[in-house]
């Protein structure tokens, strides 16, 4: 079978859907070859994202993995979150076929854009260097 049983329910019954109005950072990343667009919304207590909520105009894998890094960041250290790859989701999920690992690489990128959303709304310092791969084009991400 193409995909695990994980991904397929994490793409049907996904986790976390939808958006916090008073969202703490918000983080958009699309993907310029298949379109697809996932948005990460945050909300931070003492340094930890207390909630979370996606929304992923997209394929399944791309719903699937967002729904599991939602999981995986859910009251997590936002240290923890930060260090949070895309193979790390992948493999949650039981693996993904490999021309769809790009899709998991929107969410390890929508949760590092959120993140610096709220660096930056919040005035907090932080290494440039953290978030290098957000200046990236993802054209050759596959
Ligand atoms: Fe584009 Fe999956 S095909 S995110």
């Amino acid at each position: 079978m193409l995909y695990s049983e994980k991904v397929m329910d994490h793409f049907k019954n996904p986790r976390n859907v939808g958006t916090i109005e008073d969202a703490d950072g918000i983080g958009e990343i699309g993907n310029v070859k298949c379109g697809d667009i996932m948005k990460i919304y945050i909300k931070v207590d003492n340094d930890t994202i207390s909630d979370v909520k996606f929304e992923t105009f997209g394929c399944g894998s791309a719903i699937a993995s967002s729904s599991m890094a939602t999981e995986l960041i859910k009251g997590k250290p936002i240290s923890d979150a930060l260090k949070l790859t895309n193979k790390a989701v992948a493999e949650a999920l039981d693996g993904l076929p490999a021309h769809k690992m790009h899709c998991s690489v929107l969410a390890e990128e929508a949760i590092q854009a959120a993140i610096k959303d709220y660096y930056d709304k919040n005035g907090i310092e932080y290494d440039e260097e953290v978030f290098a791969s957000l200046l990236h084009s993802h054209d050759e991400e596959e």
